[in-house]
């Protein structure tokens, strides 16, 4: 099908309009979020906790709301405000982030949190600008906490936003050199009373209504406005680049068990991928499918066998590893290793990649409450 360009006579106001339908259903659909101060709060004059606003923000940087909602959670529970946050032990940091995914930003946010606390009051910058100059926090997220946290009128683009405006406006131009568009769209839209509510009504509408498949095109509030659905081909909005394809790592990895059930850990590297995260041993992660992959890669020689393979996604490849399992009778040390007793292992800052290699070889090892 061949995409159209909107070509639809607008009304002057038309920005105005869009922003003050979104808001009104906004203040009736809005999503009950944890990090959130719904509308019928922020009308008694309350203001949302920037801490809080800021801890979803790095959180939802990768990953779902849905997932993130218990480590938000959790955090809380742990570290109430940044001052304690700044304060905390960085490795119970890691260890409360182990999941999330991308562990420098668990550094960046207590690095963060350090910054904050540094400042007059321990007070988050209330500027785009000012917020920038912190660790961990790039433009999307200086942009969604001043808005949502200051009320700044600034632009909140993720990819629910960018969906619902190359919908709205039928841009055909693929991203990500739509950007600047969406960007400039967006900026009109921007709703001057309540830039923090037009924000996360962007993002509610893109995650319930305005969704990837089968848009609830019927329920939406700017269904009257949307070129996308006049012209009754939402779906082929936004569009994407053509994608490079995923390659496929490989290699084996090293489950150690000692008689009382500790397993043989080690730390990865501070910097690069899952830097400084918890690993078993394992051999390097290549290309190629003749690299050393099997018991003879073993960090060390003992009893090895096969217990299974697990595959991992990350983003710029998939990871096979092949696991091994030894149970030592006389365990050894090597050098920068460690022992994590069995009831210690679930609280490990274990990345799921890793997760899934221990479970490979001894089911169960790595949920809580054992
Ligand atoms: N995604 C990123 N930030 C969000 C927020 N504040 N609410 C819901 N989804 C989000």
């Amino acid at each position: 099908m061949a995409f159209r360009n909107d070509t639809r006579k607008r009304a002057p106001n038309a920005d105005g309009l869009i922003a003050t339908l979104l808001l009104d259903w906004y203040d009736v659909h809005h999503r009950d979020l944890p990090w959130r101060m719904p509308p019928r709060q922020l009308a008694k004059g309350e203001r949302p906790d920037p801490y809080r606003v800021w801890l979803s923000e790095i959180m939802l940087q990768q990953t779902t709301v849905e997932a993130v909602k218990p480590y938000f959670r959790a955090f809380l529970e742990k570290w109430p405000d940044v001052r304690s946050l700044a304060s905390a032990d960085t490795e119970d940091v890691m260890k409360a982030w182990a999941g999330l995914g991308y562990y420098s930003r668990a550094r960046n946010l207590k690095a963060c949190a350090e910054a904050v606390a540094a400042l007059p009051g321990s007070r988050f910058p209330d500027t785009e600008a000012g917020l920038r100059e912190l660790p961990g926090i790039g433009p999307y997220t200086a942009a969604a906490i001043a808005s949502i946290a200051f009320n700044r009128p600034a632009a909140v683009v993720d990819g629910n936003v960018e969906r619902v405006v190359t919908r709205l406006f039928s841009i055909a131009t693929p991203l990500p050199e739509a950007k600047p568009e969406i960007r400039a769209h967006v900026e009109r839209m921007l709703a001057a009373a309540r830039p923090g509510d037009f924000a996360q009504a962007m993002m509610d509408l893109g995650a319930t209504i305005c969704t990837p498949r089968r848009p609830r095109c019927m329920l939406c509030p700017l269904r009257e406005d949307c070129s996308a659905t006049a012209n009754g081909d939402p779906e082929l909005y936004p569009v994407k680049p053509a994608k490079a394809e995923r390659p496929t790592r490989r290699g084996a990895a090293f489950v150690a068990v000692a008689p009382d059930g500790s397993v043989l850990l080690r730390k990865r590297p501070g910097k690069g991928l899952l830097g400084g995260m918890t690993e078993v041993p394992t051999t390097g992660w290549t290309a190629r499918v003749d690299g050393a992959t099997g018991a003879d890669a073993a960090p060390f020689p003992a009893a090895w066998r096969r217990t299974g393979s697990i595959t991992h996604v990350f983003t710029h490849f998939a990871l096979d590893l092949d696991v091994f399992r030894a149970d030592l009778t006389s365990p050894l040390l090597p050098h920068d290793h460690f022992w994590s007793a069995a009831k210690d292992l679930a609280g490990e800052a274990l990345p799921s990649v890793m997760k899934k290699v221990i479970e490979a070889a001894i089911p169960g090892a790595t949920q809580r409450g054992r």
